[in-house]
């Protein structure tokens, strides 16, 4: 069967993870690979609209981690089983590790019942009824706490998200060192702190390590 590959991008806000997709993008393109761009939550018309809710309205965590997952449902079954089955390359800025980090160990929600959700809203679309989709490879930008801070200090006017305290971003960012370390082999850890050219030199390395980008130097 041919599948594609679901490739994701994760870090705290600030972590500058945006401004690599589209050269990675290009990357995959040259090598000959047909990309599909995305991210979340959004992806589709309907989770576009709940990702404006989320970044803009006052909710608890329950309703917030109910909000991603409907959204990141409607984006599997519309956009990336499809775009898979299709045998496309599939790079999409946040997946469930960011509800695992920023939900779970940003908010503090419950991480079992995470585990739960994610299992419930990633099974029953790809073509192998039994199967959770996951991604292939998650790209995480780890950048300090401090650092992230600092660069979105200068950035427009912050959402929900972005106008948390450091503290939590501190919370977020152990939350992608826990989901990192329970699956080593999908995660690559680049080291966010560095020049733009060298994170992408990372980013780069870890795609072509597996193979993907061959024919490039
Ligand atoms: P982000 O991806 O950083 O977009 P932009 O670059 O436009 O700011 O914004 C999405 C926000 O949503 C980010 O602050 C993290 C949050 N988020 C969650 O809290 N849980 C999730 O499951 C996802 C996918 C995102």
């Amino acid at each position: 069967m041919t599948q594609g590959l679901f490739i994701t991008f994760e870090g705290i806000d600030g972590a500058g993870k945006s401004s690599h997709i589209d050269a990675l993008a290009q990357a995959l393109r040259d090598a000959g690979h047909t990309v599909t761009l995305t991210r979340e939550p959004g992806g589709t018309p309907l989770a576009e609209k709940l990702r404006e809710l989320l970044l803009h309205e006052a909710m608890d965590a329950l309703t917030e981690t109910l909000l991603v997952f409907a959204a990141r449902r409607d984006h599997l079954r519309c956009v990336i089983e499809p775009a898979l089955a299709r045998g496309e390359v599939v790079l999409c800025d946040r997946f469930t590790d960011a509800t695992f980090a920023y939900q779970g160990a940003g908010r503090g929600f419950d991480l079992g019942v995470l585990s739960y959700m994610e299992r419930l809203a990633q099974t029953g679309l790809a073509p192998e009824p039994d199967l959770m989709r996951n991604p292939d490879l998650t790209l995480w930008f780890d950048v300090p706490p401090e650092v992230a801070a600092a660069r979105l200090a200068t950035a427009r006017a912050p959402d929900r998200f972005e106008a948390e305290s450091t503290a939590f971003f501190a919370r977020v960012a152990r939350g992608y060192a826990e989901r990192a370390e329970a699956a080593p082999g999908r995660f690559a850890r680049l080291d966010g702190a560095m020049a733009r050219e060298q994170v992408a030199a990372q980013m780069l390395a870890a795609v072509r390590a597996r193979g993907w980008l061959q024919g490039r130097a």
